[in-house]
This record gives structure tokens, sequence and C-alpha cells, in this order.
């Protein structure tokens, strides 16, 4: 969603912000702009569109000045355009604001702030704000940062901000609430960001602001932080954990092929010092202190969104399978707004890729209120869910550019794998020889990812002949539904195929009379334990002439008869099959939407990080 970079430094500060606005250009957008504060003067370049379209913009504007804010807009309260394009300036044009979130007392503030006098260009919630603030410095004479701190106090939503004022240069003011911001810590120059991605290149010395903290960067005063109620904060300073190259396409046409190749590496990375085959054991730090706790919960909750929400299906198979413990999983939009029955007695695992979902956070903090352990399974370090549960584990796969999500779900997927193990093994619920044959077995993925990718070139022959079909059905059973779903997913977001996943068995009570010769149906096959019924689905398929494309376990030779198409996977224990069956469906869809020229790592109406309701 919107994405903020700010810099207040020495040097040029356009090309540091527009190179930082195309790094947020992940998250989703549809207008930038920036402002730059030069010789007591503020120039607002602002457009509809890309960034790329900023910067031709610009080229007829000067651009000079070391302080600016920069900003790249997801529609929410009026259309994408020029105008609602952040950022906003105040009526007296002192003072210039970019904000993520959503101020949702904006329309009471706007009547307020027009009966005084203040007329609006726009439909933001954002120009409300800085009129506000505006109004609250003109009436009380006050400095930026205590405008801005008292304005805040008095707004209800979520927001990220950072404020600038012509007639103070050489200060930033930034102020969070649920919404996440960065602070870059350079040599004489600061940088601010919803997230490291526009940092890394400059510094690796980042503050993460708080909740309902306000900083003030400064080239005279160096860096404050306050809390809302006017209380002094010390900054902890991070040391960045990411790397340059995490942030390029490293030869790849897109971001999300490079992440789907990433995978034999980031599945390993996510088990590194977490298991060990020879000496037969498996540990997740996060989770040592609280096992005790989470082994004998009454009921396990996964709340997530989307691909996460899928692998959190597969941990509920995971963990009542091999662990025992009863499991539930939640959207998190609806768990956090149905009075759920929640306690003590309950463990909650939120699993987000960016850890700052909007509903995903709002479930962490309902679980919390009702006094049960939160544990995180994320992937962005020092994200906001990873900073309010209770405990948890990183999946360690890097920075996930492509909007649609890869790597994060089969790190995941891992994650989840490893706790199962933990907690069968604490609750004595898995034979020793089992348990070991499993470890064995999950440390052999890596590898086996990387056999599945070279089938790249069959699976974009596949595409070719699937392309241009409007619908598609996948079907799975059992560990490999919850893959079913996650393969429709990425043919919907990507391709803008209209795609649905079933449970196998289900298609004959509805989906079965869509299919006919224009209907692919792709069904991951490679099941052990009900491999004859999933023969059956295949063959009800077929004798009503869709087209079947099956994902089978290799040297399969009775679905390879009946399928039109199929790809082989290495066999695994049943367990793990999602970590292998999903990689040729993100191929899939990655070629067709290739195909169909769509914009693959920054598809149409989609954010990387939904930090909005
Ligand atoms: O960052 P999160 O894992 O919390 O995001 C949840 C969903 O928004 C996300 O998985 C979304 O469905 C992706 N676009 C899927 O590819």
């Amino acid at each position: 969603m919107c994405g903020i970079v700010a810099y207040l430094g020495h040097k040029p500060a356009w090309p540091i912000l527009i190179k930082g606005l195309q790094r947020l250009e992940y998250r989703g957008y549809d207008s930038a702009g920036i402002a730059l504060m030069h010789q007591n003067r503020l120039q607002v370049l602002k457009k509809k569109g890309k960034v790329d379209d900023l910067a031709r913009a610009a080229q007829n504007y000067p651009t000079d000045g070391s302080q600016g804010i920069g900003h790249t807009r997801w529609a929410t309260h009026g259309p994408p355009d020029d105008i609602n394009a952040h950022p906003h300036t105040s009526g007296n044009q002192r003072l210039a604001l970019v904000h993520n979130g959503i101020i949702e007392n904006y329309a009471l503030l706007k009547k307020a702030l027009e009966k005084e006098g203040h007329v609006f260009q726009g439909q933001t919630d954002t120009e409300v704000l800085v009129h506000f603030i505006e109004e609250l410095q003109h009436r009380e004479q006050w400095p930026l940062e205590e405008a801005v701190r008292v304005a805040l106090t008095r707004i209800t939503g979520a927001y990220a901000i950072v404020v600038m004022d012509r007639d103070d240069p050489g200060k930033l003011v930034a102020a969070r609430k649920a919404s996440p911001l960065v602070i870059g810590v350079g040599n004489g120059e600061y940088f601010i960001a919803s997230d490291a991605t526009p940092i890394v290149e400059h510094t690796k010395r980042v503050i993460y602001l708080n909740d309902g903290e306000i900083a003030t960067v400064s080239l005279r005063d160096n860096l404050q932080i306050r809390t809302m109620n006017n209380e002094v904060q010390t900054p902890y300073i991070h040391e960045l954990d990411m790397e340059i190259e995490q942030l390029e396409k490293g030869g790849y046409e897109h971001f999300m092929l490079k992440e789907i190749y990433e995978q034999p590496t980031t599945v390993a990375d996510c088990m590194r010092g977490r298991l060990n085959v020879e000496q037969g054991w498996v540990r997740l730090g996060g989770l040592d202190d609280h096992l005790a706790r989470v082994a004998q919960a009454r009921r396990i909750i996964i709340a997530a969104c989307g691909t996460s929400w899928h692998a959190g299906l597969i941990g509920e198979y995971l963990i009542e399978d091999l662990a025992r413990i009863p499991v539930e999983v939640e959207y998190a939009s609806e768990l956090r707004y149905r009075n759920p029955i929640l306690n003590e007695e309950d463990v909650v695992i939120a699993i987000s890729q960016s850890g700052e979902t909007a509903d995903t956070l709002a479930a962490v903090e309902l679980a919390r209120e009702r006094g049960s352990l939160v544990y995180g399974i994320v992937n962005v370090v020092g994200s906001s869910i990873a900073r309010l549960t209770h405990c948890g584990s990183y999946i360690h796969c890097g920075p996930e550019i492509g909007v649609a999500s890869t790597k994060a779900f089969t790190g995941q997927v891992t994650l989840l794998s490893l706790m199962a193990l933990v907690l069968a093994h604490r609750r004595g619920v898995l034979a020793e020889s089992d348990f070991r044959r499993l470890l064995l077995e999950l440390s052999e993925i890596p590898g086996k990812i990387a056999q599945v990718l070279e089938a790249n070139a069959q699976i974009a022959y596949i595409a070719g002949e699937i392309k241009d079909r409007t619908n598609a059905i996948y079907l799975g059973r059992g560990y490999n539904f919850p893959v079913a779903l996650e393969g429709a997913l990425k043919l919907k977001e990507i391709s803008y195929i209209h795609a649905e996943g079933y449970p196998a068995a289900e298609m004959k009570h509805g989906p079965i009379a869509l299919i006919d010769e224009n209907m692919p149906v792709i069904v991951i096959a490679t099941n052990k334990s009900a491999y004859d019924k999933i023969v059956s689905n295949i063959q009800e398929v077929k004798a009503r002439k869709g087209m079947v494309i099956a994902v089978v376990e290799q040297g399969d030779e009775v679905i390879s008869q009946l399928a039109d198409y199929t790809i082989e996977i290495p066999p695994t224990e049943e367990p793990f099959t999602p970590l292998l069956s999903v990689i040729p469906l993100q191929l899939l869809s990655y070629h067709i939407a290739v195909m169909r020229d769509c914009n693959v790592d920054q598809p149409r109406n989609l954010a990387k990080s939904v930090t909005v309701e």
C-alpha cells in the first residue's frame, strides 16, 4: 500500500527520494509525489501513475534541496489523480505532509475546518490532517512538533506521517500509529521510510518507531523521540540484516521469478540452526520459553490473510496430524469482528509475510486482550506483528518484492512443519523413528525444490496451452487442498484469470457443472493416502471433457495415462508435499501472466502489504 520516504541531510534529496520511491513500488500504488525544501521554498511535484512518470514530469522544474518527503499513494479516499496524490500542503503553503493509513474522523474535522475558512483541493483525509496541523500552529503559535502531537491526539485512525515546515527548515517530524515507519541514521543525515528498502543502500543503522511515538529529526538538534504524552524515549538503533542485492532482480526478468527460484535457499535458510538430523533434534528459539504452554494449549487458532492464510491451513493439517493439538484457521478479518471465544488456554498463531497486515495486526491485539498467548510467524524483521506478539519466529526469506507471495509461502509452511515437529516431540505423540524419518525428509526438501524447478520449460509450455482460457479450477485433497487454493489465488492475482480452488471431492457437489472442454482443471495428485480417490476425481473431469493438468509424484503411471499434461515432483513424506507441489503452480501462474502481458510484480489493484481494513 502507500509508501513513504523522506530525507534530511547535505546531499541532493531528489535522486534519493526518487530511488526510494522506486524501491517502494512493490507495495502497490497509483500515484506518486515529492515535496522539496530549498532556500525556504516548498516545491511540490505529484502525479497520477508511476514513479517514472513523476520523474519525467519533473524534468522542467527545479529539483534542488537537501530536504524532502516522497510518497506512493494507493487510493482510499478519492480517486487516484494528481490532486489527491501526496504530499499535501497546508492552506498557507507552509507545511507539506505525507501519510499512510486512514483518518477515520476526517469528515467531522473537515467540516469544522471549513467553518474556519479552510479550502480543500481534493477528497483525501490526509489533506484534512495537514490543514488541522496548520490551524493549531496558527492558533497556538506552537512549533511544528507540538502542533503535530496535539493534532494526532485528536484524530482517530491509523497513520504514519512525515511533515515539514517551510518556516522551520532542517527539520522533519514523523509519527506512527498502526502503520510502520523506520528511521535510518546516517552521517549527519536521516532517512525515514515505510520500510527499510529505501534506506538500506544509505545506512544499516535504523530505528523502528513504536506505535504512538513522534520523532523529530533535525540538523541542529539531532533526533528526539517522544510519546503522544510528551515523554522522551531513548531510541534503540538496530543493525539492518538486509543486503542491497536482495532488492535487485539479479538477472531475472521479474522479482516473482527470482523469488520462485530462491526457494531452495530460502527454505534452507528457514531451517538453518533449527534442525539437526544427525543428532535428531528440532528447535525454534522463539518457542523455547513458551513450549509448555503451547504444547498444552486447549487449541491453537491460526489467524492470517491471503496466501498466509493458505499456509495456515497447511499448518492445521500439520499440527493436528503430527502433534495432535486441535487447530482452527481463521481469516484475521473475520476473527477480529466476530466476538470469538478466546482465552488464556488458547494459543493464537499470527502468520504474515509483511508483519503489517491491518486485519492480522488487529487479530493479534484482540487475542492479547483476551489473554491468549500470541505467536508470530513473520518475514519482515522488526515489523509491527513481530513486535506485538508475545513470541515468534522469523521465516528468514529475505525481502519479498513481488506482490504475489511465493517464497514467503514456502517459508511459512517450513516454519509450521518445524513447529509441528517440535510440538509432536514435546508431547510424545510421535514415535522416535517417525520423528527422525520426518526430520531427514524435511532437511531434503530444499534439494527437491531445486529438482522441481527443472520442470520450468515444460510448465511454460503448458502455460502456453491454457493462457487464453477465462476460468480454471484447482483441485487437491488433504495437505494439497490448501495448495489448490494457493494455486488458484496465484493465477487470479497476476493473470486476472478467474480461478477457484476446491477440495477434490467437493467438485461433484457443484463445481462439476462448470466442466467442459474449455475448463482447465489443475489437479494436485501426489497424495499417497487418497490416491485412488483422486484418480476417480480426474476420471470425473475427463468424462466431461475437461482438460486435466496433474501434478504427480515421479514415476506415476496411472494418472499420466488419464491427464492431458502431468508435471512430476519428487516423492516426499505426505506432510511436506505442499512444499513441492506449490512450485509448479507458482511457475504456471507466472508464465501465463507473462504470456498475457500482465504486470507480474505489481498486479493491478493489489498492494504488497494491506495496511488498511
Ligand atoms: O503480509 P501478509 O502475509 O500478512 O499478507 C497477506 C496477504 O495480503 C497476502 O498473502 C496476499 O494474499 C498476497 N498478494 C498473495 O500473493
